[in-house]
């Protein structure tokens, strides 16, 4: 396929305008890098032709490649340098009237048929549009920060934006190694709306006191699989990037309650407490490795009591044969004997709830997040209830961690951690869909590719079972009376009747 555009600008020659400059001078285009700085243009040429020069080090590059690289990223001084460009990609300062004036400038200097983008993460590409004469030819095309390494970018279609232009903007985005995604101007796009889930509902669950942040860091790691815990993320991010696209996202979407912010991130960012770059986020730096606290000892128990599991416990059969594993004495009896460990695994109900509901003893009842498979987790998640005795958490404890695997007791809350997390960002993922901002494919590729989630958010809500996310939610939304619990419609007819979330038929 010959190149589908072959003179490229980048105004903005920022972070990311370097990185989107460097990819398309690798794909074959000819570059112009123009900044209204003209120190940025000579510094991000350098930048660039240092990594080139590195990569060539390494044996990923050929001197030759290198070479004709670096003959096709050139500096243009002024708009009028770009007149013959077929294709001006815009990263500079997120600001919709500079933005929007930059545009206008630049319809009068190139030719009626060059294609114009924008890399916004967070303005509306319709408003951007407003500006034009020619909003058919523009659309947004948003990367990830770094370019070269996050090899995907969402085409974002604007109300008046020609598809002929999103197909031809694909077609470069895989010329330049790039996966692309198309998605609906719509608040976030794909990949920052589908990550409201995780951080957010993390941010909750700390808020309400249930565990503290490097407990929720452990759990989520080990428990599903993510590479990086929510507060580990908002270290790395930092939070004067992270916590305007939290509020931004929220307003946009007029207050809906599935993305509301907390005043953690805000007085954090606040106190100048905003992560990892400066030296101090949500854990403390030393030479910028995380100082993690200690993980609270197993209690050292003499006597463990025999163990009586609710007949209504998730995965009941499961839990039967660990606690048969870890060499528990199980009580088969209708209802727990006087000194018996009373063990509940609830879907988002809290564990106070269950054991009233049960008319259980909740002096004696411990919780355990059942909702993975223990054999899939490395990590056993315990909960207690305002009444559970010491002694009844700590045997519970030392039970489940009898053959080494780690253990986490948590205060009481409908969902434990992993429930309320996972099931928020299949909820909002679900919503996405529903919204049909884009495709199902597209949503699990962005998200995999974008966030870097161990599986994308819809092939998770498979794995852990629709109707036990769809259970989650009713159940938490009852605890909590929160309408941010609420099931989106594409979850919930998908879960009622035992279909694929990834199932587009209707
Ligand atoms: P940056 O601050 O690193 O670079 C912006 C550059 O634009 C600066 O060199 C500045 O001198 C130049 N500039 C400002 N106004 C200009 C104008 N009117 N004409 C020409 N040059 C001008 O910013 P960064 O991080 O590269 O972001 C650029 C855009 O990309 C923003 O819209 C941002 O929201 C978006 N974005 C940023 C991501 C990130 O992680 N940094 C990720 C995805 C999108």
């Amino acid at each position: 396929m010959t190149l589908a555009f072959s003179q490229v600008a980048i105004i903005g020659a920022g972070a990311m305008g370097r990185g989107i400059a460097q990819i398309a001078a690798q794909a074959g285009s000819q570059v112009w890098l123009h900044d209204t700085q003209p120190e940025a243009i000579q510094k991000a040429r350098d930048a660039v032709f240092q990594q080139w020069d590195k990569l060539q080090e390494k044996g990923r590059l050929t001197a030759e490649a290198v070479a004709n690289f670096k003959t096709r990223l050139l500096g243009a001084s002024s708009l009028q340098d770009l007149a013959n460009c077929d294709l001006v990609v815009e990263a500079i300062v997120e600001k919709l009237d500079i933005k929007k004036s930059l545009f206008t400038d630049l319809e009068k200097v190139l030719a009626p048929t060059a294609v114009l983008v924008t890399n916004t993460s967070s303005l509306s590409v319709t408003a951007i549009a407003a500006a034009l004469q020619r909003p058919g030819q523009f659309a947004g095309y948003h990367f990830f920060n770094p370019v070269p390494l996050m090899k995907v970018v969402e085409v974002i279609a604007g109300l008046k934006t020609d598809a002929a232009v999103c197909q031809r903007l694909s077609d470069f985005a895989r010329q330049m190694g790039h996966t692309p995604v198309q998605a609906q101007d719509t608040p976030g796009f794909i990949v920052n709306h589908a990550g409201r889930g995780y951080s957010t509902e993390a941010l909750r669950i700390v808020s309400e006191g249930i565990a503290d942040f490097a407990t929720i860091d452990r759990i989520l790691r080990d428990q599903v699989g993510f590479k990086l815990g929510p507060f580990e993320l908002f270290d790395l991010t930092a939070l004067d990037v992270s916590h305007p696209v939290i509020e931004a996202i929220y307003h946009q979407y007029y207050e809906e309650p599935r993305y509301r912010p907390n005043v953690i991130t805000a007085q954090r960012l606040a106190g100048g407490v905003v992560g990892k770059k400066v030296g101090e986020g949500f854990y403390k730096y030393v030479n910028g490795v995380a100082q993690t606290p200690a993980e609270p000892p197993v209690p050292v128990v003499k006597h463990i009591p025999p163990v009586w599991v609710s007949p209504r416990a998730a995965r009941r059969m499961e839990l039967l044969q660990l606690l048969k594993d870890l060499g528990a004495k199980i009580e088969t009896g209708a209802s727990p004997s006087p000194e018996a460990l009373t063990l509940v695994a609830p879907l988002g109900f809290d564990i106070t709830t269950v054991a009233v509901v049960e008319r259980l003893d909740p002096a004696r009842t411990v919780g355990i997040d059942m909702l993975i498979d223990d054999a899939a987790t490395k990590r056993r998640v315990l909960a207690t209830n305002p009444a559970t005795r010491s002694d009844m958490r700590d045997a519970a404890h030392a039970l489940f961690a009898r053959d080494g695997k780690a253990v986490s007791v948590i205060r009481d809350s409908g969902g434990f951690v992993t429930q309320r997390v996972v099931a928020t960002i299949v909820n909002i993922a679900s919503d996405i869909c529903q919204q049909r901002i884009c495709t199902p494919q597209d949503l699990e590729t962005a998200v995999t590719l974008g966030l870097a989630y161990p599986l994308g958010p819809l092939a998770m809500g498979n794995r852990y079972g629709p109707t036990n996310v769809l259970e989650v939610l009713f159940n938490m939304q009852t605890v909590y009376g929160d309408m941010r619990y609420r099931p989106s419609p594409w979850l919930r007819r998908r879960g009622a009747i035992g279909l694929s979330l990834l199932h587009t038929e209707e």
